[in-house]
């Protein structure tokens, strides 16, 4: 189940329907979908696009995505660290990033562009998401470097980041890095998180 955490009011959401609400104004779509009654989350590929096909179908109606696939990304993946950094900085898409986490987890920052504070969405399995086009965002791993997602696109070079300039995520810390995370000596600082 996702966890919203506004850091500067340490403020916490969770439950399908508040999390869902609390995102909603800001374009954001939120879900919760069959898990394990519906596929094996060690399944193949295949299986898994297989076993989410209706709702993979609906979606490309509703939203006009063409391909669905999975990533598979665990900490023997070649290139993980470069991978990690290319989207733990502030970037926005031209297209709606929409993922469905299978196993793992991982951390969405989202900075509203009405002025309201950046908060985080932590993201676990059985849950799923549509972050708009536009969205100033950022995602990291959590400690386990694990995550297993279905992935929707309208067209896959659509999905390049493109940085924000002075992004803000430096002032963040993943709240999923866990207890064992040892901050570096220039740390995204973020006081009222207590790990
Ligand atoms: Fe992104």
């Amino acid at each position: 189940m996702a966890v919203v955490t506004v850091p500067t009011h340490s403020k916490r959401i969770e439950g399908e329907g508040d999390v869902a609400d609390f995102l909603r104004p800001y374009g954001i779509r939120y879900e919760r979908w069959p898990l394990e009654d519906r596929c094996n989350p060690d399944a193949s590929n295949d299986e898994i696009l297989a076993a989410y096909a209706p709702e993979i179908e609906k979606l490309k109606v509703e939203g006009g995505y063409v391909t669905a696939d999975v990533i598979n990304v665990t900490p023997e993946t070649p290139g993980l660290d470069a991978m990690i950094e290319k989207f733990n900085k502030e970037h926005i898409h031209t297209e709606d990033e929409v993922r469905f986490i299978v196993k793992g987890r991982g951390l969405f920052h989202i900075h509203p562009q009405n002025g309201d504070e950046v908060f985080s969405i932590e993201m676990n399995a059985g849950d799923w998401i549509s972050v708009p086009a536009g969205t100033k965002h950022w995602f990291d791993f959590c400690h386990e470097r694990t995550i297993r997602a279905i992935r929707l696109f309208q067209d896959k070079a659509g999905w390049t980041p493109h940085y924000v300039e002075a992004g803000v995520h430096e002032a963040y810390l993943p709240v999923c890095w866990g207890p064992s995370f040892i901050s570096p000596t220039t740390p995204r600082v973020n006081p009222a998180v207590t790990l």
